[in-house]
This record gives structure tokens, sequence and C-alpha cells, in this order.
């Protein structure tokens, strides 16, 4: 499903990633676990888009990643959940899902407005998916 090859990212003098290889099979779950610094943060950005390697290749179901763009990631079924520093703590669960791609309906058929309860219903059909239950 998705193969890094000697991906490597520096910032100026800085190594943050030398030479990362790994293979994510279909239906597997990998944790990632290092130091502080260690380069964590900065291989998710990759693999979600937000950063681009400084070398290196990776593929994602077979083809070539050549473009590194949150929004094509996300078509392709890449998703990142940040840590929660990264949460805006006064929306709801849903509107955090939804950050940055909120689903709209027109009001009156004209006037764009947020489709609030849709996102609620797809936000918990999507927790419920992964089997994960918030108290009201
Ligand atoms: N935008 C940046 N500019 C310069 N250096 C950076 C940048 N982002 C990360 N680094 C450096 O790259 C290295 C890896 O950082 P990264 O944030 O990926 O580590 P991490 O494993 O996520 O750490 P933490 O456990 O603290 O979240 C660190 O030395 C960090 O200072
Ligand atoms: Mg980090």
């Amino acid at each position: 499903m998705l193969r890094l090859h000697d991906v490597h990212r520096r910032f100026g003098a800085i190594e943050a990633l030398r030479s990362i290889n790994l293979t994510l099979n279909s239906g597997e779950v990998l944790a990632l676990l290092g130091d502080n610094g260690a380069g964590k943060s900065t291989l998710i950005k990759i693999i979600a888009g937000a950063m681009a390697p400084s070398s290196g290749t990776i593929q994602f179901a077979g083809a070539a990643v050549t473009r590194f763009d949150p929004r094509y990631a996300r078509s392709l079924g890449i998703e990142t959940i940040y840590q929660d520093l990264a949460l805006a703590e006064n929306l709801d669960a849903s509107a955090n899902i939804f950050l940055g791609r909120e689903q709209h309906r027109r009001m009156f058929g004209l006037l764009p407005v947020l489709a609030r309860s849709s996102m609620r219903r797809a936000a918990i059909a999507a927790l419920e998916s992964l089997d994960i239950h918030l108290p009201d």
C-alpha cells in the first residue's frame, strides 16, 4: 500500500530523516516510536503531503507519488489526525474531523452554509466504523 525508499529530509544543516525505508501493507497497523526530535513528525508530514522529501521515492498503491500536497494525499485516502495541540478546542469532534474540508449545503438554493447535521452523521459513522464511542 505504501512504500518509502531511501527517503531523506534536510533542513539546512539538520538531517531530520536519513535513508528511511518503510513498507506498509494493506490492513496493517504500524506504530512509529522515537525520541523527541527523532523525525516522526517530519516523516508523517511527508506521507501526508505537507512536506516534500529532499530525496528518495514514495509509492502509494503501486504508483509513484510525485506531488507533495495535502489535498492530493487526502484524495489518495491518506488521512492525518493531529496531536492534541492541533485540535480546535472551540469546535466539537465532528467539526474537527471536517476541519478544512467542511461540507456545505445551499440555503434557499442559494446561500452556502455549513452542512452541520450531515457532517455530524458522517463523523458518527466514521467513529462507529472504528468502534470509538464518545460521551455526549
Ligand atoms: N521546519 C523545520 N525547520 C528546521 N528544522 C526542523 C523543522 N522541522 C523539524 N526540524 C528538525 O528536524 C528534526 C526532527 O524533528 P521532528 O519534529 O520530525 O521530530 P519528532 O520525532 O516528531 O519529535 P517530537 O517527539 O518532539 O514530536 C529535529 O531536529 C527538528 O528540530
Ligand atoms: Mg513530533
